[in-house]
């Protein structure tokens, strides 16, 4: 069975584009693979968040994740920092990879550019980082969005420089994992192409939101002054209302209003008070379990004990071997 791993930032709430994209996927994939799911609070200290808030996105990282149908019992899920092997990994890696192309990394080039006050050697350091999180479980696929691929890449370069100096198979090079033709693109309520946290708040629903919150986004969401030609061609900002609608209703519903669109009597604000509607109907099983689970530390600790177990299972057997490659041995 493959290994498959993946990393997820813990900043800020998830989206419906991040559920429908990926989340969902990661749920599918759990019952095919051997998956290791962590949430990348080492990582997110590029950023210098308060130990507070570093606490609290962990944990709401955590308990969306859960919320959305990640099952602890048959997935590896983990916080980073609870594996530290990590972090000797990243050392041993760090020694083999170069000031010139870590320096050509583009989100290395972005972040330095964002926040020219802080560019620190982990913000340099942060595909060795990755690549570490990757290795240590050896792992085979990584589902990645495209920002991250020039990531996956350096990876496969420290694991193939890593075997040729040692002149050991350990580490395999991982490739990215695409979910095929079922790549899905969420819109934004804001005409935008795709969902995101980044932009306008109130452009993307978060899996947290509140009925009333998802309607008055909706409610607001971008059309124009309604097609005045039978059939016409939809433009963008409507088409990306549609696509939603796809997403979330009921194949008629969907229908019944692409028929008023095309005979020009269609009124985006019963199109939107439908669409909120679905929304909340859709995203209402997982509002309820972040809620009940964020009301359960005892069993948010419990999951993240078993994952920190599982985890150190295989990353601890894999730093074990590197040292002894290495030539760290007992005399
Ligand atoms: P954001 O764009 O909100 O910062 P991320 O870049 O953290 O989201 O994405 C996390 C995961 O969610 C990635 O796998 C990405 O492909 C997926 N994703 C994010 N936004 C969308 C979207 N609008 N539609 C489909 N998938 C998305
Ligand atoms: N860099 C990834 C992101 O920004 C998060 C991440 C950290 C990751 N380590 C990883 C993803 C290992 C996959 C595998 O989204």
């Amino acid at each position: 069975m493959d290994i498959v791993l993946s990393g997820i930032r813990p900043t800020g709430n998830l989206h419906l584009g991040n559920y429908l994209g990926a989340l969902k996927n990661f749920t599918k994939m759990q019952h095919e693979n051997t998956c290791y799911f962590f949430i990348a609070d080492y990582h997110s200290l590029t950023t210098h968040p308060t130990p507070q808030n570093l606490q609290g996105n962990v944990k709401q990282a955590l308990v969306e994740y859960l919320a959305a149908g990640l099952d602890p019992e048959i997935a590896t899920i983990f916080v980073q920092s609870d594996l530290p092997e990590t972090a000797e990994l990243y050392l041993l890696l760090n020694m083999n990879a170069y000031m010139g192309e870590l320096e050509r990394v583009t989100t290395f080039k972005e972040k330095a550019r964002k926040q020219p006050q802080n560019i620190n050697a982990g913000l340099l350091t942060y595909p060795t980082l990755m690549a570490a999180d990757i290795l240590i479980h050896r792992a085979h696929k990584v589902p990645v969005g495209k920002d991250q691929e020039q990531h996956l890449e350096m990876t496969r370069t420290f694991a193939r420089r890593f075997n040729r100096m040692y002149n050991a198979e350990i580490f395999p090079e991982p490739v990215a994992y695409n979910f095929g033709e079922e790549l899905v693109k969420i819109p934004g309520l804001d005409g935008s192409a795709k969902m995101s946290k980044s932009d306008d708040e109130n452009s993307a629903i978060f899996l947290a939101d509140e009925p009333e919150a998802i309607r008055k986004k909706v409610m607001r969401a971008v059309t124009d002054a309604g097609p005045t030609v039978k059939n016409s061609p939809k433009p963008e900002p409507v088409e990306n209302l549609f696509t939603l609608m796809k997403a979330v209703s009921q194949p008629e519903t969907v229908q019944y209003f692409d028929d008023k669109y095309n005979s020009c009597e269609i009124r985006y604000g019963d199109m939107k008070k439908q669409l909120a509607e679905d929304m909340i109907l859709f995203t209402a099983p997982i509002r309820e379990k972040i809620k009940e689970l964020k009301a359960n530390d005892t069993y948010i600790r419990k999951v993240m004990d078993m994952g920190k177990e599982k985890a150190h299972v295989s990353g601890a057997a894999t730093v074990r071997l590197v040292r002894e490659i290495i030539g760290f041995r007992p005399y």
